[in-house]
C-alpha cells in the first residue's frame, strides 16, 4: 500500500516539456508554465479558419425555420401562399412535404444520444414556444428570412402553457444514492440545516450560432456541422435519413465554443439534410440568436433541498439531497444534480433522490459541468451554511470532512488532493486575515465579502482511435475524428506528438473533426484530452517501431543488421544505442522508396462509475472569491478569484489555464447575471437576446489567479492527464453567494444574486 501510494503521487519528470515546469508553493507540488501559442492561432487570427456557416457551395440555398408563436396547443393550418409567391423563394417545407425524417433508436449510450428525440415536424402538437413548424428555402438568406416571416400559422386547442418556476419531483423519480439511515442521524444530530437552493435556466450562448450545411451527392451526404461529436452526429443523421452510416460524412474543423450545447443533434440539422436531399442542392441553416434560446437546449432550472447534519465537532452525520429539474413535455433529460453528493465528503448516511418537472419549454441539454455544477451550488452552499451553524471556518470544515474513499462506490480515489487545494488556495488568497464578522471588512466605499467553495468533476475516458503517419517530406501527421472546440485540442495533440517524436511543432500536422478519420471521442465531459492520450501514445509507438524495423532490415540503411530494440528515436533521428550510427527518418524513407509509415492506436473508454477493484478517478479543486458590495451604488462585483485545481498532469499549461479562467467567468455569470426568463402567459423567453440575457463582460472581470497542483494520475492514462474545463465552473457560484453573505448578511439561495436581494441588507 505504501509503495502504491508512493507511485501514485510520484510527479513524473516533465522538465523536457517546453512550457510546463514543476515547482512547489508553500510545500505543495504545483505546475508553472510559459505561454505557447496555439498551433491553429494563425488560421484563426487571419480569418482563414473556416467555421460551418463560412462554407459555401455552387447552387447553395438558404433555409430559415418558421417558429410556433404558442407554447401549448396544436398547429391547425399553415398558409404558405404569400411566401411561395415571393421572388427567389425555392419552397416552403413542412410536415406535409419535407419527406421522411426518422427517429433515432435508443440504446447505444452516447453514440446515439439525442436530447430532443422528436424529429422536426413529426406531429402537429406544439409543446414549446418557438418549436419549428415549417422552413422557408430561398436563393438568399434575406429572402428566406422574409418568406419565413410571411408564413401564416393558425392554431387549435391553445392553452396557457405550464412554465411554472416551482419545481417538484413529478416524473422520472429515482433514488440516486443511498447509504445509512439519514432520518435517524438527522434527528439526533446536534447541528443541522435544511434549505432549498435554486439555480436558473441558463443558455449556452456560444458566440458561434448552431449551423449546418448539407449536400448530397447521389446517395452520399456530406454535412458541415457545428458539433462537438462528429462521430455521434454521423450515426444520428444516418438513422434520421434512413441511410447507412457509411453514406454520411460529418465535418467540423473549428467550433466557436460548444459548452455541451453542440454535443447532440438538434432539429435544424436533419432539416437541412432532408431539404438538400429533396432539392438536390446544398442547403445552409444558421440558427438565430433567438432560436438559440428555445431550439438547441439549455441548462434546466433546478430546485434542490439539502438537509445536512453534523456532530458538535463538525463531523458530517447525514446528507439528504432531494432535487427536481425542469424537463420538456416529451423528453427525459434530467440534470444530474446529485452526482457528487454521495462522494465529495466523508458522511455515513446519504440519500439522494431526483425527479423532473415537465414544462412547456424546450428540451434541456448538457451545459458545461452538467449535473455537478448546479448540484454543487446546493451542496457547497449548504456546506457554507453548516460551517456557519457550527461556528467553524468553512475551509477547516471541509478539510475535516475530506474522504480519500469515494463512499458512494467504496472505491479509493486514485489521486485526491482537495485538502492541498484548500490549503494552498487559502494561503494565496490570504484567508487567515479574514474577519468572519459580517460586513466587517472594507475597502473604501465597498464592503468586502470572502467566500470559498470546493469543486470536483469526473475524470473518465471514451473510446479513441488515432493514426500517426511519418511522411517522406519529414513531417509527422496525427489524425482522429475528435474535436478542437476552442479548447486547444490541435495544440494538445501537437504537444503529445512533440513528446513522442521529439519533432518541433512546424513538422507536426494535426487533423481533427472529420468522420473520414479514425473515430475519435466527442469533445465533452472534459474527457477528450484524457481519452486521446493512450491511443496517441500507442499509434506513435507503432509507427516508430515500423521505422526502426525498416532501418534495421533495409540493406542500404546504416543501421542494417541491428536489432530494432537497440534503436532509439529522438528528434526525428533513428540512432543505434550500440554503434551510435544514425539516420533521419525522412532520409531512410527516401533512400528506401517509402511514401508513408503509419501506426494505429486504439483505446477503450471507461465512462461510467469506477469498475470493481479500480480506483475512483476524479478531479478536485476550490475557489476563493472576494466580492465588493457598495451599498451607496447598490452594486455587487467580484473583485478577486483564487482557484486551485488538482487535475492530474496538465499537457498544455497555457490552454488548461485558459479553460479554467473561462469557466470562472462563466461561474460569475451563473452567480450574478444569467437567467432565461419566461413570460408565464405565452411561454416565451422574454430575454432571448444578448441585451437582456446578461453575461459577464470585460468590465465585470476580476483578477483570476489559477494554480494547478502537480499530481499526475496514472490511473487515467500514461501521462496522468485527467483533462480540465468544466471543473473550473463548478463551485464558483456558491463561493460568490458565500462571499455575498459575508459582506451583507443576506444568504441568497436562488441565483443569480439580484440587487433586490441585497437591498434587504
Ligand atoms: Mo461539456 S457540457 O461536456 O461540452
Amino acid at each position: 500500500m505504501a509503495e502504491q501510494q508512493d507511485q501514485k503521487d510520484q510527479p513524473i519528470k516533465i522538465n523536457q516539456w517546453a512550457q510546463v515546469t514543476e515547482g512547489t508553493e508553500n510545500g505543495i507540488k504545483v505546475l508553472t508554465g510559459k505561454p505557447i501559442a496555439r498551433i491553429d492561432a494563425p488560421l484563426k487570427v487571419t480569418g482563414r479558419a473556416k467555421y460551418t456557416s463560412d462554407m459555401h457551395f455552387e447552387g447553395l440555398v438558404h433555409a430559415v425555420p418558421v417558429q410556433a408563436t404558442i407554447a401549448n396547443g396544436r398547429l391547425k393550418k399553415l398558409d404558405t401562399s404569400a411566401a411561395e409567391k415571393m421572388k427567389g423563394v425555392v419552397g416552403i417545407f413542412h410536415r406535409g412535404n419535407i419527406g421522411p425524417l426518422y427517429r433515432v433508436a435508443p440504446g447505444e449510450g452516447m453514440a446515439s444520444k439525442v436530447d430532443e428525440t422528436r424529429p422536426p415536424f413529426e406531429d402537429d402538437i406544439i409543446r414549446y414556444y418557438g418549436q419549428f413548424i415549417a422552413v422557408a428555402v430561398a436563393e438568399t438568406f434575406e429572402i428566406a428570412q422574409a418568406a419565413a416571416a410571411a408564413v401564416k400559422a393558425t392554431y387549435d386547442d391553445v392553452k396557457t402553457p405550464n412554465v411554472s418556476l416551482d419545481l417538484k419531483q413529478e416524473d422520472l423519480k429515482k433514488t440516486e444514492s443511498h447509504r445509512g439511515d439519514t432520518k435517524a442521524a438527522f434527528d439526533k444530530a446536534p447541528v443541522k440545516i435544511d434549505h432549498t437552493y435554486v439555480t436558473p435556466m441558463e443558455v449556452h450562448n456560444t458566440m458561434e450560432l448552431h449551423s449546418t450545411v448539407a449536400l448530397w451527392d447521389g446517395d452520399k451526404l456530406t454535412m458541415f456541422e457545428t458539433t462537438q461529436a462528429a462521430v455521434t452526429h454521423q450515426n444520428i443523421i444516418a438513422q434520421m435519413m434512413g441511410v447507412p452510416k457509411e453514406n454520411v460524412r460529418v465535418i467540423s474543423k473549428f467550433l466557436g465554443s460548444g459548452f455541451g450545447g453542440k454535443l447532440w443533434c438538434w432539429n435544424h440539422s436533419p432539416m437541412a439534410a432532408a431539404l438538400s436531399r429533396q432539392l438536390k442542392r446544398p442547403v445552409k441553416i444558421v440558427v438565430t440568436r433567438q432560436m438559440e434560446f428555445t431550439n438547441v437546449g439549455h441548462r434546466p432550472r433546478t430546485q434542490q433541498t439539502i438537509r445536512m447534519s453534523a456532530d458538535a465537532k463538525g463531523h458530517l452525520q447525514s446528507l439528504e439531497h432531494e432535487y427536481a429539474t425542469q424537463a420538456s413535455i416529451l423528453d427525459d433529460y434530467k440534470e444530474n444534480c446529485g452526482e457528487v453528493s454521495g462522494s465529495l465528503y466523508n458522511v455515513a448516511a446519504v440519500n439522494v433522490t431526483s425527479g423532473v418537472a415537465r414544462r412547456h419549454q424546450g428540451t434541456p441539454t448538457s451545459m458545461r459541468g452538467p449535473g455537478a455544477v448546479p448540484g454543487l451550488f446546493a451542496l457547497e452552499s449548504a456546506m457554507d451554511e453548516m460551517a456557519l451553524a457550527l461556528k467553524m471556518d468553512p475551509v477547516e470544515f471541509r478539510i475535516l470532512n475530506d474522504s480519500q474513499v469515494d463512499l458512494s462506490s467504496g472505491a479509493a480515489y486514485s489521486s485526491r488532493h482537495l485538502v492541498e487545494c484548500l490549503q494552498l488556495g487559502a494561503k494565496k488568497f490570504g484567508w487567515s486575515k479574514r474577519d468572519p464578522k459580517i460586513g466587517s471588512m472594507k475597502d473604501g466605499d465597498e464592503i468586502l465579502g470572502w467566500g470559498v467553495a470546493a469543486c470536483t468533476w469526473q475524470a473518465r475516458r471514451l473510446d479513441a482511435n488515432v493514426t500517426v503517419e511519418f511522411h517522406l517530406d519529414g513531417r509527422v501527421k496525427i489524425a482522429s475524428a475528435t474535436h478542437d472546440i476552442g479548447t486547444g485540442m490541435y495544440t494538445v495533440m501537437a504537444e503529445l506528438m512533440r513528446e513522442e517524436t521529439g519533432l518541433p511543432f512546424d513538422r507536426i500536422e494535426v487533423e481533427l473533426g472529420d468522420t473520414s478519420l479514425p473515430p475519435g471521442p466527442l469533445a465533452g465531459g472534459s474527457m477528450a484530452t484524457g481519452s486521446m492520450v493512450p491511443a496517441t501514445v500507442q499509434a506513435a509507438h507503432e509507427a516508430i517501431q515500423r521505422l526502426k524495423k525498416a532501418a534495421t532490415s533495409f540493406h542500404s540503411s546504416p543501421l542494417h543488421g541491428e536489432k530494432p530494440d537497440d534503436i532509439e528515436f529522438a528528434a526525428g533521428l533513428l540512432k543505434s544505442k550500440k554503434t551510435r550510427k544514425s539516420i533521419a527518418f525522412e532520409k531512410l524513407m527516401k533512400e528506401n522508396n517509402m511514401g508513408i509509415v503509419s501506426g494505429y492506436g486504439s483505446s477503450k473508454g471507461n465512462f461510467g462509475p469506477a469498475e470493481k477493484g479500480k480506483p475512483a478517478t476524479k478531479s478536485f479543486g476550490c475557489h476563493f472569491i472576494e466580492i465588493g458590495w457598495n451599498p451607496l451604488l447598490a452594486r455587487v462585483r467580484v473583485r478577486r478569484v483564487v482557484t486551485v485545481i488538482d487535475g492530474g498532469r496538465i499537457i498544455n499549461y497555457q490552454q488548461a489555464k485558459n479553460q479554467i479562467e473561462g469557466a470562472v467567468v462563466m461561474g460569475i455569470g451563473m452567480g450574478l447575471f444569467e437567467e432565461a426568463v419566461y413570460d408565464a402567459r405565452f411561454g416565451d423567453p422574454v430575454n432571448k437576446n444578448f441585451a437582456d440575457y446578461v453575461v459577464p463582460v470585460h468590465a465585470d472581470m476580476p483578477s483570476i489567479d489559477v494554480t494547478f497542483l502537480d499530481y499526475p494520475d496514472k490511473a487515467v492514462n500514461e501521462y496522468g492527464a485527467r483533462g480540465v474545463g468544466e471543473i473550473g465552473l463548478a463551485g464558483v457560484a456558491p463561493a460568490i453567494t458565500a462571499a455575498v453573505y459575508h459582506a451583507t448578511g443576506v444568504r441568497v439561495r436562488e441565483i443569480p444574486v439580484k440587487i433586490e436581494d441585497l437591498l434587504k441588507s
